[in-house]
């Protein structure tokens, strides 16, 4: 999967189906005539990418373990074409998205501190330069772009809207660069991760390896160094269903008091877990990922997931350690060790008395991972479906718990919404995403779907249309039934009409007054 290009798909239906394509039609119909109202010509390509909603296994990728997620069918797409000399980045939502400018040099910096939608793009612009940098493949000289997204993945819920915009944006400009035929899915999901870590936070490689890596029809589990996606086949008579909680959650404004944070807390307790295995201070700084002391617990516990709990329960101890007893431990200040990372630096500065969880974040991370494989075996497993639904349920619950309890990613709204879902008949309910707001899914037998879905329009939704936070017209975007849908891809579509799909240049691009522009309309 991970070697394979990145697909040209010629039809609409190859994405969206054929009961998905009369709306994407029209929807890609209004981008183009936006694009060509705004910079005057067609633009020469589009290009999609999905977000996501994950199965189980959170808030370990960047820990270094699989997890298991699938594509939706919201995306983002993004129009494009070269001209100008400044990067000029608008949306079809002008309002709510204002359009932004950038000059088009690939190594300026990112405004972490001034967050704007249009980062995503800026970070994806980089991140295509990077890679090529990084392969030792000769860059085209920087161009301007002309670009017009539109996303319907709704933003803050936990449905990775910034990878599709991050992904669908990074092959629309290798596309227009000339370079899209060099990628391979593996690259792409790599450098997007990389790339979005521009905007500041240092998030793990999931949402990017499923928005290019995802297929139709299956999960995947999404394993890292390198990155790499299996097909896994969700039970027959099973549906997940995506709930938003309707709390949004901000991961970038956020990140110093909760994503990075926990980034942070993990490496500490990997570090913590070293000294206690008895490594040297210097040999236990190194150390970045949990995952990496996983051998050294096996040496000593010996393998499982009893095994590991009882380790982490006896070489870290209960509640808070504060910065000062990490350095002591480790004999150096921590602003040494994090040297040059950014978001750490930024998480230290901000820590206050409530310190890091060392104990609960590791025990969370290690017995999530084990729910991961759980969940794979499971579903390729002999047993009837029904027991696989109920055995799947299971994990998702105690996934959510470790999520609520241990890993305190959760919050009321989620909680709520969560034991809603139980009370609506779901054999399993959980977040999504990295927390804090934003969706659950729940696991509901295929059949009661459209019963589960009216009971959680009543018992959650209906109290927040009644407080004018939802539109009653709004609650089929908040609530529904989700299939695994289709990775990202380069859109060349067949006209409508008598006109020529379009054709991305296939060699570095010339500056579009050399060069005779390719068109596009559908
Ligand atoms: C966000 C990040 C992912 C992952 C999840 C939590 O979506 O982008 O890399 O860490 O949170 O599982």
């Amino acid at each position: 999967m991970a070697s394979l290009p990145i697909p040209e798909v010629e039809e609409i239906e190859a994405i969206y189906g054929l009961e998905g394509a009369v709306e994407a039609t029209s929807r890609y119909q209004r981008l183009a005539a936006a694009f060509k109202e705004k910079y005057g010509q067609a633009p020469e390509i589009y290009a999609r990418a999905p977000g996501r909603v994950n199965l189980i296994g959170e808030h370990i990728d960047y820990e270094g373990y699989g997890v298991l997620p699938m594509a939706i069918r919201q995306d983002t797409i993004v129009a494009i074409r070269r001209g100008g000399d400044k990067l000029v980045v608008a949306n079809l939502e002008a309002e709510q998205y204002p359009e932004i400018e950038f000059g088009t040099d690939p190594a300026q910096a990112l405004d972490v501190a001034k967050h704007t939608w249009a980062n995503y793009f800026l970070s994806a612009y980089k991140g295509v330069f990077e890679h090529l940098q990084s392969k030792g493949i000769a860059a085209p000289s920087p161009v301007g772009l002309q670009v017009m997204v539109h996303g319907t993945v709704p933003l803050g819920s936990g449905l990775s809207s910034s990878a599709a915009i991050v992904c669908s944006s990074s092959l629309a400009i290798a596309a227009v660069l000339g370079v899209a035929g060099s990628l391979t899915k593996g690259d792409v999901s790599e450098f997007t991760c990389t790339a979005e870590r521009h905007v500041g936070v240092t998030s793990g490689g999931m949402d990017q390896a499923i928005s290019v890596m995802g297929m139709p029809g299956v999960a995947m589990l999404v394993e890292f160094n390198p990155v790499r996606a299996t097909d896994v086949q969700l039970p027959a008579g099973s549906t997940f269903v995506i709930a938003n909680s309707m709390a949004v959650s901000k991961k970038a404004e956020t990140a110093d008091r909760r994503y990075n944070l926990r980034v942070v807390e993990c490496r500490l307790a990997a570090m913590m877990l070293a000294v206690a295995l008895g490594k040297p201070p210097g040999e236990a700084a190194a150390v970045t990922t949990l995952k990496q002391v996983e051998p050294a617990i096996i040496d000593k516990y010996g393998p499982g997931a009893e095994a590991q709990d009882k380790a982490v329960r006896e070489l870290l101890h209960e509640g808070v350690y504060m910065p000062e007893e990490v350095e002591g431990l480790l004999q150096r200040p921590l602003a040494s060790i994090y040297e040059g990372n950014a978001s750490a630096l930024r998480v230290l500065g901000v820590v206050g008395p409530e310190g890091f969880r060392l104990r609960d974040r590791a025990l969370h991370v290690y017995s999530e991972a084990g729910r991961v494989y759980g969940f794979r075996d499971v579903c390729k497993s002999d047993a009837a479906a029904e027991d696989k639904l109920s055995q799947l349920g299971s994990l998702m619950d105690a996934s959510h718990a470790s999520c609520a309890g241990l890993y305190e990613c959760s919050c009321a709204e989620l909680d709520a919404l969560v034991g809603a879902a139980r009370a609506a008949g779901a054999l399993g309910a959980r977040l999504t995403g990295a927390g804090w707001g934003g969706c659950t899914v729940s696991l509901v037998r295929e059949a009661d779907a459209p019963k589960f879905i009216a009971a959680l329009r009543e018992q959650y939704y209906a109290p927040l249309v009644a407080q004018g936070v939802v539109k009653e017209k709004d609650l089929g975007e908040c609530l529904f039934a989700s299939k695994p849908s289709s990775g990202a891809a380069l859109m060349k579509l067949k006209l409508a009409s008598h006109e020529q799909p379009a054709e991305a240049p296939t060699q570095p691009a010339a500056a579009p007054a050399e060069q005779e522009a390719v068109m596009y309309e559908i």
